[in-house]
C-alpha cells in the first residue's frame, strides 16, 4: 500500500458502503415517520414492499461489505495520520471511525434479527435469507427499537465524520480527503 492513502480496495469499499448506508437511513427515516400503514396509504402497496425489500437488501450488503472491510483494515492497516492533525482531532477522528465500524455491524445485524423475530422475510433482492432466530414478537419489538437507536447513532457519528472531512477538505486543505478519494 502507498503510505499516504488507503489502498484502492479500501477506498472503493468506503464509497460503496457510504452509497448504501445513506439511502438505507433515508428509507428508515420514512419507516419511522410514516410506519407501514402510512407508507402504504401514501405510496401504494407495491412501492412500500419494494422500499422494505431494498432497505433490507442494502443493509445485508452493508453487513457483508463491512466484514470484507474489517479484514482489509486488519491486514492492510491505515496510512499514518497526517502531521497537520491536532491531538484533539486525532482522538476525535479515531474515536468516530471506530464507533462507525461498530455501529455499521450492529445496525444491520439488529435489523436482520428483528426482522426474523418479527416473523418477516429477510429479503436479499428476490431471495429469502435464513432468519437464524425463531419468531418471537416481544423480542422483535426490543430488537427493532435497538435497530432504530443504533441507526440514530450512525446518523450522529456521520454528522461529525462528514463535518470533519469537509473541514479538512475546504478549510484546512491539508490532504486528508485525498487519503480516501478515488480521484487524483
Ligand atoms: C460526504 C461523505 C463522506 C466524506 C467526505 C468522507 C471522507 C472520509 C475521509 C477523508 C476518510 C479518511 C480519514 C483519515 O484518513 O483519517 C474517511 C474515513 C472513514 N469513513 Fe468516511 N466520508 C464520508 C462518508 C462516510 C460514510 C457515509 C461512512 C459510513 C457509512 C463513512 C465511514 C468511514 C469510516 C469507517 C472511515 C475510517 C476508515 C478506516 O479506517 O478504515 N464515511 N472518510
Ligand atoms: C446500514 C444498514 C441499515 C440502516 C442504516 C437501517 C436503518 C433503519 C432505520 C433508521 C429504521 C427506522 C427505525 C424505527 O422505525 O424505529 C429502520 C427500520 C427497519 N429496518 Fe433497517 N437499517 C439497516 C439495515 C436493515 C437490515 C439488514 C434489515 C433486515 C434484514 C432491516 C430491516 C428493517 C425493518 C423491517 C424496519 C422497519 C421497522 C418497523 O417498521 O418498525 N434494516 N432501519
Amino acid at each position: 500500500m502507498q503510505q499516504d492513502r488507503y489502498s484502492l480496495p479500501q477506498r472503493w469499499l468506503h464509497w460503496i458502503i457510504a452509497a448504501l448506508v445513506l439511502p438505507a437511513l433515508a428509507a428508515g427515516a420514512l419507516f419511522f415517520a410514516l410506519g407501514f400503514g402510512g407508507l402504504k396509504d401514501t405510496f401504494g402497496m407495491e412501492t412500500t414492499n419494494a422500499l422494505y425489500k431494498y432497505h433490507k437488501t442494502a443493509g445485508v450488503l452493508v453487513l457483508a461489505l463491512m466484514l470484507l472491510r474489517l479484514v482489509l483494515r486488519i491486514r492492510l492497516g491505515a496510512p499514518p495520520k497526517l502531521e497537520s492533525l491536532t491531538p484533539q482531532e486525532r482522538i476525535l477522528s479515531t474515536g468516530v471511525q471506530h464507533l462507525l465500524y461498530l455501529a455499521l455491524f450492529a445496525v444491520p445485524t439488529l435489523g436482520w434479527a428483528a426482522t426474523a423475530a418479527g416473523g418477516y422475510p429477510v429479503e436479499f433482492f428476490s431471495w429469502k435469507l435464513p432468519g437464524l432466530i425463531a419468531k418471537n414478537p416481544p423480542l422483535a419489538e426490543v430488537l427493532f427499537a435497538l435497530h432504530g437507536l443504533a441507526a440514530l447513532a450512525v446518523l450522529g457519528l456521520l454528522a461529525l465524520h462528514i463535518a470533519g472531512a469537509l473541514r479538512h477538505w475546504l478549510i484546512k486543505k491539508d490532504g486528508v480527503m485525498r487519503r480516501m478519494s478515488l480521484f487524483g
